[in-house]
């Protein structure tokens, strides 16, 4: 019996075919592809890279009405939202096979370069996208995956991340499949799915202006069939004011973009950028009306940084005195971070470290990191999407927690310094350590 399993197993390892036919690429993508595995469901994320065909599986060569027949039977709900789509109903229907292949053993999973060999152009606009730099759709997978944390940590913990990130990827995140149905993306419900949560607030803030209150009132009789131009929508979705005009692009405004870093409002590129924005306002509103609105954004950023700053050093301050407990040097170390082994580093913000350096580190700088992370950035996408009751909260309670961590850097400073036991943070515990062993 021993024997009967080793034979088989050797076959399958000395067989590129049956190997090519069962497997998952055996490598992750980005800069540590190879400290990780993929998982099963990545093949859909990511599917231009990690699809695999399955030679196992039912074999033939078929014609779009084939697919059809069978596929009616088999999968009816992708049969009928497929029919009620647009490209069922082309002057040349675009069937399975155009997008799936006519092999039924060697079947892709449609991303980008499929979907661009019919719209060159809306591809090209995203990848137009990557000069912007981050954040942006076209770069988001890559910003994922070369995380530290994303290959550090076990993959049960951190797939997740693909469900938002894989928007670079696939083409179906905003109009879904097989209805892909530009209405559907018009919508702010076609973001919120990803553009929400303690980082990125993006639908609270929505939903608390005057834009997303007009929209949570009437915009299920608003007709969502018109494309995104001007005269076409009493009042805009997130999509009429970052993809103007339909154009898939939402890199080319942002200024302060994800907020984590200060930026400068006023240089030359920023100028250009704040232009595309005055453009945009100018299809419903005079133009005093956005400069004024883009005044009060920059002054409220700045406040936020004056508050961090003040924050950021009282802890370089603790940092030099020594009196981080525990100390960088006495907690794991990220396996990925070679650097950090050697030089291991208290982590204060962004400068201070990547902002992916967040679990691994003493009380005190993990309070600073939400305050950072989660509250300022809250109170930044009130700001930039006019919901200025909610920004003004958020900065309330950024000086509740400023107090509160200047009161716990007193006590650090009171207290005599404590011997600490190697922590049990991230890296242990039963959870992971049984991810670990089953990546
Ligand atoms: C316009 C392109 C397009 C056409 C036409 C199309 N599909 Fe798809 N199909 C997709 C995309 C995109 C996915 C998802 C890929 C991913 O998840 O990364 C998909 C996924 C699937 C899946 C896998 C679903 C799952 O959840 O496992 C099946 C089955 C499928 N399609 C069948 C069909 C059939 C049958 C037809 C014809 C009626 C068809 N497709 C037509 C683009 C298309
Ligand atoms: C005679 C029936 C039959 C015909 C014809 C047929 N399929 Fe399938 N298809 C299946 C079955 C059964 C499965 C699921 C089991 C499997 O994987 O073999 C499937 C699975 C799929 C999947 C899912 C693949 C995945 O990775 O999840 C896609 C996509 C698909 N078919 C597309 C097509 C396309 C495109 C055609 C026409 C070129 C087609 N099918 C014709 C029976 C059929
Ligand atoms: C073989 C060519 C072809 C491929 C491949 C293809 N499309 Fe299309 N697509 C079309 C045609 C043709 C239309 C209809 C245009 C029209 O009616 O004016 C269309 C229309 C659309 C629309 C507009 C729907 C609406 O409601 O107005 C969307 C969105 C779309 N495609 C997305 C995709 C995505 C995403 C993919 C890849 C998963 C894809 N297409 C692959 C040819 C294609
Ligand atoms: C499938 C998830 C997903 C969906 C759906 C999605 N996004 Fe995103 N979006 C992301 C991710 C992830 C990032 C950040 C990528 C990175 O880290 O580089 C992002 C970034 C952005 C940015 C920041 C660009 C910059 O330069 O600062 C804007 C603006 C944006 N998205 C707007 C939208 C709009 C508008 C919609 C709906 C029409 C939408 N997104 C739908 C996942 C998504
Ligand atoms: C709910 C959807 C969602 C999930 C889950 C998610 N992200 Fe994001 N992520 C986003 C969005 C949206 C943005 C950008 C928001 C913006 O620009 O305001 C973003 C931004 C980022 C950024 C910052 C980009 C930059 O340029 O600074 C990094 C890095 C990142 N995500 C990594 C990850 C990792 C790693 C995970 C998993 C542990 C993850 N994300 C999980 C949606 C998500
Ligand atoms: C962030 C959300 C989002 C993503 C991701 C996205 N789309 Fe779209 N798509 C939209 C919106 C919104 C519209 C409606 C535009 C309008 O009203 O002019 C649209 C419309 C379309 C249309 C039909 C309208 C037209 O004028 O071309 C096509 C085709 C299309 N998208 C293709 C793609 C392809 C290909 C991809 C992948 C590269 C993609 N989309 C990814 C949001 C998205
Ligand atoms: C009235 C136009 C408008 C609407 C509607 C809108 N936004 Fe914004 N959004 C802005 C402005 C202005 C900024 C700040 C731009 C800057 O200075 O970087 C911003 C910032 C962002 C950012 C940070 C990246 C960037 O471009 O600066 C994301 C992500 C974002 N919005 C997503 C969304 C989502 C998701 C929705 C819908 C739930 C939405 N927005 C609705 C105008 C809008
Ligand atoms: C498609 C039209 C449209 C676009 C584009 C648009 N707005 Fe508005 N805006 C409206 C409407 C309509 C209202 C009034 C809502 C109400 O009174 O209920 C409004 C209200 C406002 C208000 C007043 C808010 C209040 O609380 O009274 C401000 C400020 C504003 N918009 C700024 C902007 C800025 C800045 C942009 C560009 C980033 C923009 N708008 C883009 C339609 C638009």
């Amino acid at each position: 019996m021993r024997l009967a399993i080793t034979l088989l197993v050797t076959c399958l390892l000395g067989s590129p075919l049956l190997w090519a036919a069962l497997a998952l690429p055996q490598q992750g993508v980005g800069e540590f592809a190879d400290q990780w595995q993929p998982d099963a469901m990545h093949e859909y994320w990511d599917p231009e890279t990690m699809h695999r065909p399955e030679k196992e599986r039912m074999s033939g060569v078929y014609t779009a009405d084939d697919c059809l027949a069978c596929h009616k039977a088999l999968t009816p709900g992708i049969v009928k939202d497929w029919q009620a789509s647009r490209h069922a109903q082309a002057a040349q229907p675009v069937g399975c096979p155009a997008c799936h292949g006519d092999d039924h053993q060697n079947l892709s999973l449609p991303g980008p370069q499929i979907c661009g060999g019919c719209h060159p152009q809306r591809v090209a606009e995203m990848e137009e996208e990557k000069k912007y730099g981050f954040p942006s759709h076209a770069l988001a997978m890559q910003r994922a995956v070369d995380s530290k944390h994303f290959a550090d940590k076990p993959k049960a913990e951190v797939t997740a991340c693909l469900q938002c990130h894989s928007v670079a990827s696939k083409c179906d995140s905003c109009h879904t499949r097989h209805r892909f149905d530009a209405a559907e993306a018009r919508r702010p419900e076609a973001c919120i799915t990803c553009h929400s949560g303690p980082p990125h607030p993006d639908d609270q803030a929505y939903a608390a202006s005057a834009h997303g209150r007009l929209y949570q009132q009437e915009g299920q009789r608003w007709d969502w069939r018109q494309p995104l131009r001007k005269g076409n929508y009493p009042a805009p979705s997130c999509a009429y004011c970052h993809m103007k005009d339909g154009k898939h692009q939402v890199a080319d405004k942002a200024v302060w973009k994800f907020g984590i870093r200060e930026v400068n409002p006023h240089s030359a590129e920023n100028a250009i950028k704040r232009k595309r924005w005055l453009a945009t306002c100018a299809d419903c509103h005079p133009e005093e009306v956005a400069r004024d609105f883009f005044r009060n954004l920059d002054a409220e950023r700045q406040s936020a940084w004056q508050k961090l700053y003040a924050v950021e050093r009282l802890l370089k301050g603790l940092r030099g005195d020594g009196l981080f407990t525990p100390a960088a040097k006495e907690r794991p170390p990220y396996p990925m971070d070679w650097l950090g082994k050697w030089w291991p580093r208290e982590r204060i913000g962004f400068y201070e470290g990547q902002a992916s350096a967040f679990y691994n580190v003493s009380a005190i700088e993990r309070d600073y990191f939400e305050l950072w992370y989660f509250t300022n950035l809250a109170a930044y996408k009130g700001m930039a999407h006019g919901a200025s009751e909610m920004s003004q909260k958020r900065h309330q309670q950024m000086e509740r927690e400023a107090a509160a961590i200047a009161a716990q850097a007193e006590q650090l400073r009171l207290t005599p310094k404590k011997v600490h036991d190697r922590p049990s943070l991230w890296q242990q515990g039963e959870y992971t350590e049984y991810n670990r062993d089953h990546q």
